[in-house]
């Protein structure tokens, strides 16, 4: 089976989509996939990578990066009759990368994450692991997600959408409390995220949220463990599988899971499977899955949770290309349900070109 892995790219978390790829590459068993490693620049631009796991890992707290030097140009063709990727270098001959079987997009965020590619792919009809158009771009959007999830009945935490132009009424000022958390309604990673203690502090939150997207939402804070967990479409059309749980805890120095915790400093400690009442495990995976299928999604996803010391349990999130660095939860919950890493993979793979 020939794969393209697909990393990098023009989101802000292109260097975490490198790190993920990075983990994946070695996680491929060479005898029984060929694998193209397709790099994408933060302008945009294709290359054929180095598909050296090794060089693609965290060094001296630098995430690495594709650069437009580091391989050969890669020209795009979106061609449903070329019967093959329309991934070309124009170096070796126009079918040199031609064929591949499946496309991997290893990619966090805007143009990976959410729907662009999918759309791609789909015009040219590549089969690819992950969601599709819709549940990526539905997922990618803490307002759609929200919306989707709620109207299933899975319980999600008070927020405000501010749309471009748009400030908090005091009414929803009193309605949240504080602190309350300021995110871009489209990133991943924590990025563009402010913890907002005093209302003095929302505009510039604001203002930096919005660098990122013109949608901005605005949660209030909930109280509460910070609860994971992995989900896998179902094998066979069957209906999709939770993982085991974890549980992220914040140490040293962190107010909360922000990008330098989560990748950086090696301040979080995890417990995986959590320490949770059995009935509150039910729940939340119970959650997940509804939540996987109320957004429509297929292959994976990692939906993540508050469970608050009433044991009141909120959906946060979910992430259709959850991490996959060495440090990330879905590979490792899975790997604590029995399905190691190589398996995953494979797993993911074959669930695609089904
Ligand atoms: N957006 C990051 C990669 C995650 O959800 O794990
Ligand atoms: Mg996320």
């Amino acid at each position: 089976t020939r794969v393209a892995i697909v990393f990098g790219g023009r989101s802000p978390e292109h260097g975490i989509s490198c790190v993920s790829a990075g983990s994946v590459l070695a996680a491929l068993d060479p005898d029984e996939f060929e694998v193209v490693p397709v790099g994408i620049t933060r302008q945009g631009q294709w290359v054929l990578a180095s598909g050296d796991p090794g060089q693609l890992a965290i060094t001296d707290r630098k995430l690495p990066e594709i650069t437009a030097g580091s391989g050969a140009e890669l020209v795009l063709r979106a061609d449903p009759t070329a019967a093959g990727l329309m991934v070309l270098d124009p170096a070796q001959g126009p079918r040199a990368l031609a064929d591949v079987d499946v496309v991997f997009p290893v990619l966090h965020g805007a143009y990976g994450e959410d729907g662009t590619i999918q759309g791609m792919l789909e015009m040219a009809d590549i089969p690819y692991v992950g969601a599709n158009v819709f549940a990526s771009a539905a997922a990618m959007d803490k307002e759609f997600t929200k919306k989707l999830c709620a109207a299933e009945g899975i319980p999600v935490g008070p927020y405000v959408v501010l749309r471009n132009g748009m400030t908090m009424t005091e009414a929803d000022k009193e309605r949240l409390g504080l602190p309350v958390f300021v995110k871009p309604s489209r990133a991943g990673s924590s990025f563009g995220i402010t913890k907002v203690d005093d209302w003095g502090q929302l505009d510039e939150a604001v203002a930096t949220a919005r660098q990122i997207d013109t949608k901005v939402l605005v949660e209030g804070a909930i109280v509460g463990r910070e609860i994971e967990c992995g989900v896998l479409e179902g094998e066979a059309g069957g209906a999709p599988e939770a993982s085991v749980l974890a549980e992220v805890r914040v140490v040293s120095g962190h107010d909360w899971y922000d990008f330098e915790a989560k990748y950086i400093d090696d301040a979080c400690e995890y417990d995986i499977p959590a320490g949770l009442p059995d009935e509150v495990t039910r729940q939340v995976r119970e959650y997940a899955t509804r939540a996987f299928t109320a957004l429509d999604c297929s292959g994976l996803a990692r939906a993540d949770f508050f469970v608050t010391p009433e044991l009141e349990i909120y959906l946060n999130e979910i992430n259709t290309m959850p991490g996959f660095t060495p440090t990330s939860m879905f590979p490792r919950m899975w790997a604590a349900s029995g399905l190691e890493y190589p398996k995953l993979v494979n797993r993911l793979i074959r669930t695609a070109l089904r």
